[in-house]
């Protein structure tokens, strides 16, 4: 295909995914499937692979990549960033309204609004690119984190109109993408956060946007600071202006003329907190008219159009019966406190994690103990703190068992690690919890293969380890009690199917510390074989865009244990898909044609070679004005003349090793 052609196809790529981005992010209303959708970006990757002088920072192929910082530079805001003054009753809402009243002088309409849980940030965009986006800070002057907003999906690197607009809105960690992190770093040992809000102020301030990029981070936008567009004349108007120009606006909100009206949105979305997706501290309420916002101004931190009703904070006392241990499937060995079943917010809590030995040392939570709990973010049970003026004195101090509750082998903890874990690989507990995750959803998903009936087949000694679940027998099942010949063939079908799975999925599955859906999924993209993954070292996983340190080692270290060696091998003679399906592999070099010439340095010719073979490149010989790159050693003689004679791009060693970098490639 022609360079013409191909720059078309650039721009048309990049306007449909843009599109598509829009009706999935702020319509909510997407018309392709997650497959087709990665099918155009793989295409517009490649595309701009054979143009990276076309890259343009607004591409959505842009979102990471960007260089790890020291500290954020300060931003001033031209518009300041004013907080809410705040209400927490009816009676304080009245008077809100009756001030408003009486400096409007004419009828007020309100809008309703949720209050997010996050942290508020600006977001500037200069005849429609996204330029700079920043923190609070003091409201005068916050930080530039516009590389770290660039990696949440929601926030468009170039809106549908060319316009300059300070968009204000608030990020967020689902509380789902926030029950997740706190997982994963209390597998790791790392101090947790308190609650989403938390999770998303750490994350948006990280240095590395590799870091931030992994996250999970949304964000709603809830008003303008400043437009070059005069035409708008209500709060609802700018909201809808904004959407239209491809920001994800707030959704939840509501006109109001009465106090009644707003009172009913109060006690509506105070009784459905608990079923939003992400959390929520109040609802904000807002004079509709701009003209009567202006003549109602503000103070040095709030302005008087605007009042936030919070939530009461929900708390409940309960009675510690026990501290249990749990031992996860890495060996993590957690207690656990049983609580007499107190309702917080809507349902009952009757058990909540201690975490760590430190964790109940510091909070001096003992078994007995009367204590105040809490929703964590709303969403995960929490003690706050014990009740020691209720002690009877028949309480029980708690300690750390010396051995594993499942398998009676010692445990132990390591220094400088919070964590204390039972080592003994074959411990039935964490035998049972990686059996849970490997059949779960996300990795190898075996549909009727549930914890109940991995319980039965442990007892059976059908399974000890995966690759156990993949020679059941008929007869064998048949036997296990509430199994009939119809589920027999349904689980014998569901396991036969699983074999299929992609390779992320099987990364995933293996249960690697650390390792998510999403790092797996980067691996498989990466390494394309489990062959070419188990042999990878820890260098080579770093380069990776979205691998971190910590992941990188975790990985290593999987790959150093003859164990799960074994099991890979096994699994793969049993005939678990172990590569990369060529559909959804991308060749990030794809019908470029490369030649090398001259002395290289850092590889070998094979080595380089075969670099760009597996990535999908042609190396040819000789070139020609069909070359699209030649890499260029130490004296290069004739190619080199010919390159240049014919204007075919050239790199030295170093421009092609940051060039297959800045693709996420690895090497
Ligand atoms: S409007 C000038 N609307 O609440 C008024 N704020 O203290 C600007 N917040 O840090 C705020 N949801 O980030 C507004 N729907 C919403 C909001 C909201 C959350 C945050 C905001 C600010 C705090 C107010």
């Amino acid at each position: 295909m022609g360079r013409e052609t191909d720059i078309q196809r650039i721009i048309e790529l990049r306007d449909q995914i843009r599109e598509h981005n829009y009706r999935y992010y702020v319509l909510d209303d997407p018309i392709i499937d997650d497959a087709e959708y990665d099918q155009l970006m793989r295409e517009l990757i490649d595309l701009e692979t054979k143009y990276p002088e076309l890259i343009s920072p607004d591409s959505p192929t842009q979102r990471i990549g960007h260089s790890v910082v020291s500290s954020f530079t300060p931003v001033e805001h031209q518009v300041p960033l004013l907080s809410l003054s705040n209400a927490f009753n009816q009676q304080e809402l009245v008077e809100f309204c009756r001030r408003v009243q009486r400096w409007a002088e004419e009828p007020v309409e309100y809008v309703c609004e949720l209050k997010f849980d996050g942290l508020a940030v600006s977001l500037n965009y200069e005849q429609g690119i996204f330029v700079q986006g920043s923190t609070r800070g003091d409201g005068y002057t916050g930080e530039d984190i516009t590389q770290n907003l660039r990696t949440i999906p929601a926030v468009p690197l170039r809106l549908r109109k060319a316009v300059d607009l300070d968009a204000r809105g608030e990020v967020f960690m689902s509380k789902q993408a926030y029950a997740d992190l706190n997982r994963e770093r209390e597998l790791n040992g790392e101090s947790l956060f308190a609650n989403p809000r938390n999770a998303a102020a750490g994350s948006i301030r990280q240095l590395d946007p590799k870091v931030t990029a992994g996250r999970h981070l949304d964000i709603f936008i809830y008003g303008i600071g400043v437009t070059s567009t005069q035409t708008i004349t209500t709060h609802m108007e700018s909201l809808s202006w904004m959407k239209q120009l491809g920001l994800k606006v707030n959704p939840y909100v509501q006109k109001c003329r009465t106090i009644e009206q707003i009172w009913s949105f109060i006690e509506k979305w105070t009784a459905r907190r608990d079923s939003l997706p992400f959390a929520i501290d109040g609802i904000v309420v807002k004079v509709n008219r701009l003209s009567i916002q202006a003549k109602l101004g503000a103070t040095a931190k709030s302005p008087r159009w605007a009042i936030a009703y919070k939530f009461p904070a929900e708390q409940g006392i309960s009675q510690v019966l026990d501290i249990q241990v749990n031992v996860g499937r890495t060996g993590a060995v957690t207690p656990l406190a049983i609580l007499t079943p107190t309702l917080i917010q809507g349902s009952t809590v009757s058990r909540a994690s201690l975490h760590n030995e430190d964790y109940v040392k510091a909070k001096d939570i003992r078994i007995g103990d009367y204590v105040v709990v809490q929703k964590a973010g709303d969403v995960i049970p929490e003690i706050v703190r014990s009740l020691p003026e209720r002690r009877s004195g028949r309480e029980e101090i708690f300690s750390m068992p010396k051995t594993c509750p499942a398998c009676n082998q010692p445990i132990s903890r390591a220094a400088g690690e919070a964590v204390t874990r039972c080592l003994n690989q074959k411990c039935p507990a964490q035998k049972y919890e990686r059996l849970i995750h490997f059949t779960s959803r996300g990795a190898m998903d075996i549909e009727g293969m549930g914890p109940a009936v991995i319980q039965q087949l442990l007892d059976a000694s059908l399974v000890e380890t995966a690759a156990d679940i993949y020679k059941l027998r008929h007869d064998q099942l048949i036997n296990l009690e509430r199994f009939g010949p119809k589920s027999t063939d349904n689980l014998l079908a569901a396991i036969e199917k699983s074999k299929n799975r992609s390779l992320a999925n099987l990364i995933f599955a293996l249960g690697i510390r650390l390792v998510g859906e999403e790092a797996a999924r980067e691996l498989a993209e990466h390494f394309g074989t489990m062959e070419k993954l188990r042999n990878v070292n820890y260098e080579q996983l770093t380069k990776i865009n979205t691998i971190g340190e910590k992941i990188a080692r975790s990985v290593v270290d999987f790959f150093s244990d003859s164990e799960n060696n074994r099991l890979i091998d096994e699994l793969a003679e049993l005939g678990v898909n172990m590569k990369q399906k060529q559909s959804e592999k991308t060749l990030k070099l794809q019908g470029l044609t490369f030649v090398v010439t001259g002395k290289l340095e850092l590889f070998s010719r094979k080595q380089i070679e075969n670099v760009l073979r597996n990535l999908g490149a042609d190396v040819t010989s000789s070139v020609s004005s069909k070359t699209d790159y030649v890499i260029v050693g130490e004296k290069p003689g004739s190619k080199f003349d010919k390159a240049q004679q014919l204007g075919v791009n050239i790199l030295n060693e170093q421009q092609f090793v940051d060039f297959l970098r800045k693709m996420g490639a690895v090497y």
